[in-house]
């Protein structure tokens, strides 16, 4: 009698507890309370697609720039600020977001979205921080001539052996 009693119980509270434990690992749905850059009223599928954006763009994970909960460190506190690597991001979402609209003049689509012809993959590539220079060479950029004395030609001789 007693198991039976027991066995009924045990089954819906361990389902209780895998649905709990599912929804700890994600987000919370509830609307994001510390937008600067995006649209405050920005949905939750994508607010999430913008972050999955980021996370393959610099090849990070969600801690790269949102810290973990003080309470519960298993979780993210996603709408804190301190991690300088979340205000860094919200500099370069202004920054591509003018190299589309100034330079690129991508303009928008259909629904008034701005149109990103480039994105924050198209400089990060996969990488934490973009390279700079072409692998083999040290090519000039768009920065002008060097500066004199820092002329191409031969070394200077070597100083005369006494
Ligand atoms: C490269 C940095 C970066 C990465 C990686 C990143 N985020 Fe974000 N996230 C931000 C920035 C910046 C904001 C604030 C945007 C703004 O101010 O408009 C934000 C905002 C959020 C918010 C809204 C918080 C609130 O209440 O205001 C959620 C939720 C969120 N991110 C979830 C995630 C998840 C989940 C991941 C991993 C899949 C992730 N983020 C990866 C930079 C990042
Ligand atoms: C025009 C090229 C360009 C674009 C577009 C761009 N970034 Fe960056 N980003 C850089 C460069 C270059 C650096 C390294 C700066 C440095 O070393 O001081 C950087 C650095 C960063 C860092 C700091 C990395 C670290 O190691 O601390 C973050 C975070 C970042 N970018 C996020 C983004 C996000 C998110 C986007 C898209 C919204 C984006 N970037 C788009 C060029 C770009």
């Amino acid at each position: 009698m007693v198991m039976k009693f027991k066995k009924s119980l045990v089954v819906p509270l361990s389902l209780i507890l895998a649905v709990s434990l599912c929804s700890l690992s994600l987000p919370p749905e509830e609307k994001a309370k510390n937008l600067k850059v995006l649209p405050k009223n920005i949905s939750h599928e994508e607010l999430m697609q913008t972050m999955h954006l980021f996370n393959k763009s610099l090849g990070v994970k969600c801690d790269f720039c949102h810290a973990h909960s003080k309470d519960d460190p298993k979780k993210l506190d996603f709408a804190s600020d301190v991690l300088e690597e979340k205000e860094t991001a919200r500099d370069m979402m202004k920054l591509t977001m003018r190299i589309n609209k100034k330079y690129f003049k991508s303009g928008k689509d259909e629904s008034g979205k701005q149109i990103m012809t480039v994105t924050c993959y198209t400089c990060h590539n996969g990488q934490k921080e973009p390279v700079a220079t072409p692998p083999g060479g040290n090519e000039k950029g768009p920065q002008g001539p060097p500066p004199p004395g820092a002329h191409d030609g031969p070394p200077p001789p070597p100083p005369a052996n006494h």
